[in-house]
């Protein structure tokens, strides 16, 4: 089985802000106002704020899937990928991946913290939003994962790592755990490991083999390797 773990680079050409790229995200707003839930509980309407606006752009019409998402998906037709990302936008979804683990949440979604309900949001979301799962309002919040917070499904993504035979990281500067610690498992269980990302990330040491380079053509370049080494087109 591949495991593909996935991170902001993978998105940069689709039209979406890495986080720690010059110019990326976190040099335009400060992480503990808009994704820790200190932040939250001293000025939601600025953390709505910040994941509407978000929220709007991707469904905008201007942020597309890229080759990459397209390469993960074509890859899953013919082999076993357990695809993980730390990213909370729906590119892999739209560029066919069938399977996605979601660690650090969805910008499509609310969570209510009364009733713990996940529930798809499209639009701008509010203080006076009722959750409905379970009526209540007032207690909607992006369903993102702050720093603080544990991410999603960590279970079952550690016991992937530790079964999978490759571990592909792809965009991702390696800054943030548990994601950053995975390809640890990974290798302590035997897996063969290959980072794909512009440059070296500082988890580089980590892993036997580097493809850098934008993540639009080294993706595509290293699937369809994949798939000609097994065999498989990947067109079917
Ligand atoms: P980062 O912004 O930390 O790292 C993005 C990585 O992508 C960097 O290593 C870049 O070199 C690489 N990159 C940029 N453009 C690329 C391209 N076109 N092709 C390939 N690689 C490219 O983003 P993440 O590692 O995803 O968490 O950040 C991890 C977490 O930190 C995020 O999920 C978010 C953030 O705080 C939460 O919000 C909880």
């Amino acid at each position: 089985m591949i495991f593909v773990l996935t991170g902001a680079g993978i998105s940069r050409e689709s039209g979406i802000d890495t986080f720690r790229d010059k110019g990326g995200l976190w040099e335009q707003v400060r992480v503990e106002d808009v994704a820790t839930p200190e932040g939250f509980a001293r000025d939601p309407a600025r953390v709505y704020e910040f994941y509407d606006k978000r929220r709007r752009e991707l469904q905008s019409g201007a942020i597309r899937p890229n080759p990459a998402h397209a390469a993960l998906a074509r890859l899953a037709r013919s082999r076993e990928v357990f695809l993980v990302t730390q990213n909370v936008d729906d590119l892999h979804e739209r560029g066919g991946s069938p399977a996605v683990m979601h660690m650090h949440g969805e910008l499509l979604s609310a969570l209510c913290s009364k009733c713990g309900a996940r529930s798809r949001w499209t639009g701008d979301l509010g203080a006076k939003d009722a959750c409905p799962a379970c009526g209540a309002a007032g207690g909607l919040r992006p369903d993102v994962v702050w720093f603080g917070e544990t991410p999603y499904f960590m279970e079952e993504i550690a016991r992937a790592a530790e079964r999978c035979d490759l571990f592909v990281s792809i965009g991702t500067s390696g800054a943030v755990y548990p994601a950053a610690g995975l390809v640890k498992i990974a290798r302590a269980n035997g897996a063969g490991t290959l980072e794909i990302n512009l440059e070296p990330s500082q988890n580089a040491a980590f892993f036997d083999g580097g493809l850098y380079g934008p993540a639009s053509a080294k993706v595509p370049e290293w699937a369809d390797r994949v798939l000609r080494e097994s065999g498989a087109s990947g067109d079917q």
